[in-house]
């Protein structure tokens, strides 16, 4: 009998043990346990504080609860008299209200700290633009700033302007490794929550105001200094910094919105490049120049024949950038740099759409094994946003009649012309 009760909880207890570990995943894509960043870093040693002084108390009190229990149970014609009461004892009561003062006060302070340390924004030399950014596009008033980032929230996809370098982007952030940039939080409609778990988080974006956060990924050169250990010549230490960063921290990294917003919250995804300072140059630029016409037109050539004699313009891609600016309505909404009749707001600036390594606001990943686009992948992911939006994210204004999207098209798109618009939305790398 007792032989069957032990195996029956350690049955038990394995279920649940199991049942607890499904949770967990050794794919850490969004681990808040492998941080890549001061922040994230900082939140990490917060939370394991908190761990171990919970653990504390729920061992020490635990005990003495198993103990009390054991040792005080009625057994059978027990006439022992009641224990010692100790209600109301001044010493005891005096001693548990300050040993929970004194509790509090080991959580309060590294929270308190912490909380200063995620606002303040460190000014280092190392993170001014003008210290690092060597691309075009940068007024001297700008120099002595770090890179800011205007991060706007909408139903549900995610804005990232760069206002001092000129340029907007969508769903997929880019940032320089190793440097503090400040974000400016903004929302176009309801409360977000920009979260990066491995980089940092979590801040709300709230309508009608700008919130502000820091982030970083991987350490600065101090930093990353102090940790290692390392020795050498400044030379020799710029290197070896420069390849921490890329060994251990140029990278893709997942990042969700974190405060609920509607239908298709769950579905409100982004991402994060870290790149090289050269990289980051480089996507600047291009994002800067935009994309030619189709068969490397002019833009002016082009619309002149588009208007003149659209049939001339043969082709899938050149008929999918007709039905774009068309029938399709995409131009609408969305803007592609260089062409000068694509400069819709409303929705995501699709500039370099096709090197993203998702669509639909990090919902369609695209991603290969080794990084690069799945281009079979993101030809079927364009399709399927296009044609059915309202599966892939219930309830979004591209769909929406008030949006203006592809609910109130007259005649719905057919999937000849869908193919053709998915082919040229590929060409935009
Ligand atoms: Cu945006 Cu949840």
């Amino acid at each position: 009998m007792k032989h069957s009760f032990r195996g029956l909880i350690a049955l038990v207890s394995s279920l649940i043990a199991i049942a607890f570990l499904a949770g967990c995943d050794t794919n850490t894509r969004m681990s808040t346990f492998d941080t890549k960043g001061p922040i994230a870093e900082a939140q990490l040693d917060l939370f394991m504080v908190t761990i171990w002084v919970s653990l504390f108390i729920f061992v020490l009190v635990g005990s003495v609860y198993i103990v009390a229990m054991f040792k005080f149970r009625e057994r059978k014609n027990d006439d022992r008299p009641l224990p010692v009461q100790s209600h109301g004892n001044p010493l005891i009561e005096i001693g548990l209200i300050g040993a929970s003062i004194l509790l509090l006060v080991i959580i309060a302070v590294p929270t308190l700290r912490a909380i200063w340390y995620t606002h303040d924004f460190p000014v280092t030399e190392e993170s001014k633009l003008g210290a690092w950014y060597q691309g075009e596009g940068l007024s001297a008033a700008e120099e002595d700033k770090p890179l800011t980032i205007r991060v706007e929230g909408y139903q549900w996809w995610w804005g990232f302007a760069y206002p001092q370098l000129g340029i907007t982007s969508a769903n997929e952030l880019i940032i320089p490794a190793g440097k503090a940039i400040r974000l400016e939080l903004r929302s176009k409609d309801v409360i977000h929550s920009f979260w990066l778990p491995r980089i940092a988080g979590k801040v709300d974006l709230i309508p009608g105001r700008s919130n502000g956060m820091w982030i970083q990924a991987g350490d600065s050169i101090e930093d990353w200094q102090e940790k290692s250990g390392a020795t050498g010549s400044d030379e020799e230490l710029r290197a070896a910094y420069a390849r921490y960063l890329q060994e251990e921290i140029h990278n893709y990294y997942y990042g969700q919105c974190a405060e609920y917003c509607g239908d298709s919250h769950a579905r409100m995804l982004f991402r994060a490049s870290v790149v090289s300072d050269d990289d980051f140059a480089s996507w600047v630029s291009e994002i800067k120049t935009g994309h030619q016409a189709p068969d490397d037109m002019a833009w002016e050539d082009w619309y002149a024949a588009n208007d003149e004699s659209p049939e001339k313009l043969t082709g899938d891609i050149n008929e999918g950038l007709q039905l774009f600016m068309s029938r399709g309505k995409c131009a609408t909404c969305h803007a592609v740099n260089g062409n000068p009749r694509a400069v819709g707001v409303a929705g995501p600036n699709l500039t370099k759409v096709a090197s993203r390594l998702s669509v639909a606001a990090g919902w369609l990943n695209h991603r290969a094994e080794d990084g690069s686009v799945d281009i079979e992948q993101q030809y079927a992911n364009f399709f399927k946003w296009i044609k059915e939006p309202n599966t892939v994210k219930p309830g979004n204004l591209m769909w929406k009649a008030n949006g203006g999207g592809i609910g109130e098209l007259e005649e719905l798109l057919t999937d000849d012309e869908i193919h053709k618009i998915s082919l040229y939305l590929q060409t935009l790398k």
